[in-house]
């Protein structure tokens, strides 16, 4: 893990072409494991912890333009005029305010099981409880209540090994950070008006099976972003990455392959 002065830690292998990879909630970077290996063959990939997950800072504040404004400053660190920004989920929103703020820092984007609408009345309660939860019992009591939206009942039934490590992941990151992305997460602007902006190649991925942010959402981003690709990936939830490594790392590539050799 590379030790970061200025706050945010992060991971990086291969190199090149720089693509960034912006982890969900709750996790850090070992979310992308086995992208970071399968991928490092064709690009320079980059995987930060965001503020208040792994080892990066966990100070307020937590909006996610802040997590935006970090990731951009993390790349004038590194020396990285322009990457393809990739986020799952939560590292999606985060994906959406960086376009709105930097977008001349985009050489393509990856939406990765994630949503472009905001929080309705019923997920703002829903993080309101978790908050609480958070703050009194600790995240490794709220950790196994996220499982089951987030990986499919194949993964949870033939892989419990990698349900194992996503409880550890989930388990392991600091309350004060967890409950700060609730509160960002509840407080996001709706980047629906901000799809049809995005005129950089764009690579949708969307677990089959994912409850938490379902292909109709995906398909819907598909439709208003001119160009974009979308790839299902079968037997996947909503951490299709970390189920199905092998079929979305193939995506992922081909779609790399296609900026760089273009
Ligand atoms: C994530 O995986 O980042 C979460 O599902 C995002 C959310 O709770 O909206």
């Amino acid at each position: 893990m590379t030790d970061d002065t200025f706050g945010l830690a992060h991971e990086e292998s291969g190199e090149g072409f720089p693509v960034i990879l912006l982890h969900g909630f709750p996790h850090d970077h070992t979310l992308w494991a086995a992208q970071m290996t399968g991928l490092e063959g064709h690009c320079r990939v980059i995987a930060p912890d965001l503020r208040g997950f792994g080892e990066s800072v966990a100070t307020p504040p937590y909006t996610i333009d802040r997590y935006a404004d970090d990731v951009i400053a993390l790349m004038d660190r590194l020396g990285i005029e322009r990457a393809v920004i990739g986020g799952l989920s939560m590292g999606g929103y985060i994906a959406f305010s960086m376009w709105r703020r930097h977008r001349a820092r985009f050489r393509g984007l990856m939406l990765i099981d994630t949503r472009a609408g905001a929080d309705g009345d019923e997920a703002k309660q829903r993080r309101a409880q978790q908050i609480e939860v958070v703050r009194r019992d600790g995240v490794a009591t709220l950790a196994p209540r996220l499982v089951e939206s987030s990986v499919s009942a194949r993964t949870r039934e033939r892989h419990p090994e990698v349900v194992e490590r996503l409880l550890a992941m989930m388990s392991r990151q600091p309350a004060e950070g967890v409950a700060g992305a609730l509160q960002a997460m509840t407080r996001r602007a709706d980047s629906t008006p901000t799809l049809k902006t995005i005129d950089v190649p764009t690579l949708i991925v969307v677990g089959a099976e994912d409850v938490a942010t379902p292909v109709e959402d995906a398909r819907k981003m598909h439709e208003a972003i001119a160009g974009s690709t979308l790839e299902i990936i079968e037997g996947a939830g909503h951490l299709s990455n970390l189920e199905r490594p092998a079929a979305v790392n193939h995506v992922m590539s081909e779609f790399i392959a296609r900026l760089i050799y273009a």
